[in-house]
């Protein structure tokens, strides 16, 4: 089947098989690596990408159900240079072995689009589907917050 979608602002087509998922789609068939293909059961958040803005498992997201929508991943987040997030997460020791990172930025970009202010719990529960087995997930929200700071100072956001 063919399919028609927007992966990070630009227009794709695609053939799929009809039982494809768009972890599959974005990394085998458009070549975005930055997905990361972890658990493949919906558990671990390392294959979260933004559909229509919000957080989605690609890998239990049905290829077939992103024709006509906006997809975001990884690639698309931060352009030329990082977002004060993904540098937050580095300057707090927020990304170590890096795997659960693009699923993690994926998640925390949608929270603080629609959210301004959010707390450390509001933080800690929007992460509750994104499995970091190095950090601890103190840098990493510790990280979220300082993007907050960083957009309250006038900063990118
Ligand atoms: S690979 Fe999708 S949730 Fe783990
Ligand atoms: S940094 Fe290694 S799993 Fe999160």
């Amino acid at each position: 089947m063919k399919i028609r979608l927007q992966v990070n602002g630009r227009a794709e087509q695609v053939e799929i098989e009809p039982r494809e998922v768009l972890l599959d789609v974005l990394r085998d068939r458009l070549f975005l690596t930055g997905t990361k293909d972890g658990c493949r059961e919906g558990e671990c958040g390392a294959c979260t990408v933004l559909v229509e803005g919000r957080p989605v498992a690609s890998c239990l997201y049905p290829g077939g159900s992103a024709h006509g929508r906006s997809v975001e991943t990884i690639e698309g987040i931060g352009g030329e240079t990082l977002s004060p997030l993904q540098n937050a997460l580095l300057e707090t020791g927020g990304v170590q072995c890096g795997f659960c990172t693009p699923g993690i930025v994926m998640t925390l970009t949608a929270l603080l689009r629609a959210e301004s202010d959010p707390s450390v719990d509001r933080i800690r529960e929007a992460l509750s589907g994104n499995l970091c087995r190095c950090t601890g997930y103190a840098a990493i929200v510790r990280a979220a917050r300082q993007a907050v700071g960083c957009r309250e100072q006038g900063g990118p956001s």
